[in-house]
């Protein structure tokens, strides 16, 4: 079938290469001139694994394009994905949907044959139906639009694997008008479909807040076993038996149990904001006045981050700290609201010297935190170092020795903020090991 991809961010490049993976003939539209090149050439503009050859092996085999032009968009086909970004609005906690009503302006204008419009994108409920609404009173008379949603719940760093082989799909249509949009759904997944994949028929708020509720759910079961963490550590117990434990219970699930510095990401931490913004508008604050608390157990995480690290070092002027990690996760090179670089930032503005390492994420945290220093390896990171602290649990990190890294230290001290090292490990090598949620005053 032939589609457009509307955005071709981390969401829309990664939608569009795996829609032609999946046979489909696909056409990618951004009005960013530098992504168009890089997508062009077969380079993704951002760290994804295995999105490179999904990407260069459909270009190459002429079924996938990308344009900037909107008018070659919809003369190229008649179902579009809708794939732009829906940021925190500055300064409030809804969600900016000026890129989402861009799209449908001007696309709408330009189309001429009957369309479906399938939003991606993570939207406030009521979007949908709203865009539904714009287009239909845009399109030139006599053309029929119709505004369907099929949110994504890719996770970065396993993006293809995630849109390829999706654990469900969501499929939203205004069931108040005759719907095409289940059909043409059923025929773009049928692959998906046809290996198992639950296919999930909504109306159009449902499938909106699907998304909103996956999101708060998984947002919420990281606060809960932070939460959790802060009683450990006051309490003398060990918050990584403690999930292993719980997580036993089919019910509850060890998955999403990883207590440390807390969520960041371009997603859950703005999409549980919005949630709550939304609730608001339709009266229905109080329902999630808890996400209020998850969003601030979350961020407490860093501050004691910070506090713990001061400690250590008995204050932080004339003291050296080494980071490991600035990604908001292992397998991505993505820093925004990342707990690890923000940490760094706290710790370097509070007169530390900071020397900051991450495999993939350098560039992206250079441009957003230009005042830091970066080191180009582990080891020069950590030369001299007072503390250590481990916050992105990539694999390098989690497989240093404490031998390795003992030679280039000042003081043998490490806080591992992702419980992703062996403790024991590290206390046999002399070092002082302290791990989020177990007895911080604890040297054992
Ligand atoms: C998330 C959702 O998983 C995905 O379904 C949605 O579509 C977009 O948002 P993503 O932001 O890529 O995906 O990453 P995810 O793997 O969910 O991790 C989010 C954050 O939670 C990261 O900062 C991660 O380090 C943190 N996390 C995750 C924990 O602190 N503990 C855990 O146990 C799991």
């Amino acid at each position: 079938m032939r589609m457009t991809v509307l955005g071709t961010g981390y969401l829309g490049a990664t939608h569009a290469a795996c829609m032609a993976e999946l046979g489909h003939d696909v056409l990618g539209v951004d009005v960013d001139p530098s992504k168009l090149a890089k997508l062009e050439a077969g380079e993704v503009p951002f760290y994804e694994p295995g999105l490179q050859e999904v990407l260069k092996r459909n270009i190459d085999e002429g079924r996938l394009r990308f344009t900037d032009s909107y008018e070659e968009a919809a003369d190229f086909a008649d179902v579009h994905f809708l794939a732009v970004g829906t940021p925190q609005k500055r300064g409030e906690y809804g969600a900016d949907l000026k890129y989402v009503d861009a799209v449908i302006d001007t696309l709408s204008r330009l189309i001429t044959r009957p369309a479906v419009i399938f939003g991606k994108s993570t939207v406030p409920v009521g979007t949908a139906e709203r865009l539904g609404r714009r287009a239909r009173e845009l399109a030139p008379s006599g053309v029929q639009i119709e505004v369907a949603w099929n949110p994504e719940f890719l996770r970065e760093g396993h993006a293809v694997e995630d849109t390829l082989r999706p654990d469900r799909l969501v499929v939203g249509v205004d069931e108040t008008a005759p719907s095409r949009a289940e059909g043409i759904a059923r025929e773009i997944y049928e692959k998906t479909i046809s290996s198992g994949t639950p296919f999930v028929l909504t109306n159009l708020a449902t499938a909106e807040l699907v998304k909103a509720a996956a999101n708060a759910f998984l947002a919420t079961k990281i606060s809960f076993i932070n939460a959790i963490a802060e009683v450990c550590e006051a309490a003398d117990g060990d918050i990584t038996q403690l999930a292993d434990a719980i997580g036993h219970d089919d019910r509850i699930g060890r998955k999403f149990l990883n207590a440390g510095i807390g969520f960041g990401g371009g997603c859950l931490p703005k999409d549980i904001r919005a949630f709550m913004a939304r609730a608001g508008e339709l009266g229905a604050d109080q329902a999630l006045t808890f996400l209020r608390e998850v969003d601030n157990i979350n961020m407490r995480r860093r501050t004691q981050m910070v506090e713990l690290t001061r400690r250590e070092c008995g204050g932080f002027l004339g003291a050296r700290v080494a980071i490991l990690g600035a990604a908001f996760k292992p397998e991505s090179d993505d820093v925004r609201d990342s707990p690890a670089l923000n940490i760094a930032g706290q710790i370097h503005l509070q007169g530390a010297d900071v020397r900051v390492y991450d495999p993939k994420a350098m560039e992206n945290s250079r441009r957003l935190f230009p005042t830091l220093t970066y080191s180009e390896s582990i080891e020069e990171a950590c030369e001299g170092a007072d503390v250590l602290l481990v916050l992105t649990e990539w694999k390098e990190f989690i497989s240093l020795t404490p031998q390795d890294i003992g030679k280039r230290v000042r003081s043998k001290r490490v806080i591992d903020g992702r419980n992703c090292l062996d403790g024991a490990q590290w206390r046999a090598g002399g070092w002082t090991y302290r791990g989020l949620g177990r007895a911080l005053g604890n040297t054992k």
